[in-house]
């Protein structure tokens, strides 16, 4: 053959391939599209805020540091939680220990000003369905309020410390060793990352009624 000939056959092969992966890539992409968006006007922000809170046995807790070499820096944290009622059931209220010795103890009594993140990712629910924790589709929720330490001859105090030690067994020997206290967080603002398009606000209300 000559070479001229050659080129030609080569370009027109090249050209064919890539007509073909346009418009095949082209038709996957419509259908994800149209996959997504039904998706994305069926998720329930408020239902999927209650799943995460309820599956974590932990939250990652972002305070202003009154540590005196990180003055005013944000402070994070990593505090176990339970949501739990008596009956092991999801009521959406998070509850957890502080104790006066660790940073979030110390930072919130200079400014109750909290915020809790819960990721999918806590249960590897994103690694296993590839998703890079970053990307909104690994689902988020970003919860902030104030801390409310609950008082220890409250009635129910001792059924709700069971609760939490029931779900977090090592609890038992911090009590024993440190003054941990269980707290409630008094919920002011909710924000769920669960898809692209930016975050959805969810009322605190909206949250708490929902069944699981
Ligand atoms: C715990 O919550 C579940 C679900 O909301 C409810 O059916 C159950 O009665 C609650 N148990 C207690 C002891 O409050
Ligand atoms: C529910 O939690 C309590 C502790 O609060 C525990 O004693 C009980 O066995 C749990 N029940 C179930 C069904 O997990």
């Amino acid at each position: 053959m000559n070479p001229t000939y050659n080129k030609l056959l080569l370009l027109l092969l090249v050209g064919c391939t890539f007509i073909a992966h346009t418009q095949s890539y082209f038709a996957v992409q419509d259908a994800q599209i149209i996959a997504q968006y039904k998706r994305n006007v069926e998720l329930n922000h408020a239902k999927i805020s209650r799943e995460l809170v309820h599956r974590a046995n932990w939250a990652s807790v972002g305070t202003i540091s009154s540590n005196h070499l990180i003055k005013d820096y944000p402070m994070v944290n990593i505090i176990a939680i339970d949501d739990n009622n008596k009956t092991n059931s999801s009521t959406g209220r998070i509850r957890f220990l502080l104790t006066d010795l660790d940073f979030t103890g110390q930072d919130w009594q200079a400014n109750n000003k909290v915020t809790f993140m819960f990721s999918d990712e806590q249960t590897l629910n994103c690694k296993n369905e590839k998703k890079d924790p970053m990307e909104p589709t690994c689902a988020r929720v970003i919860i902030s309020g104030q801390i409310e330490r609950l008082s220890k001859n409250a009635p129910d105090y001792k059924t709700a410390l069971n609760v939490f030690i029931y779900r977090h067994p090592a609890a038992e020997n911090w009590i024993k060793e440190h003054n941990f206290y269980l707290c409630e967080l008094d919920i002011q603002n909710i924000f769920v990352l669960d898809f692209y398009g930016g975050p959805h606000q969810v009322e605190a209300s909206d949250y708490y009624a929902i069944q699981i």
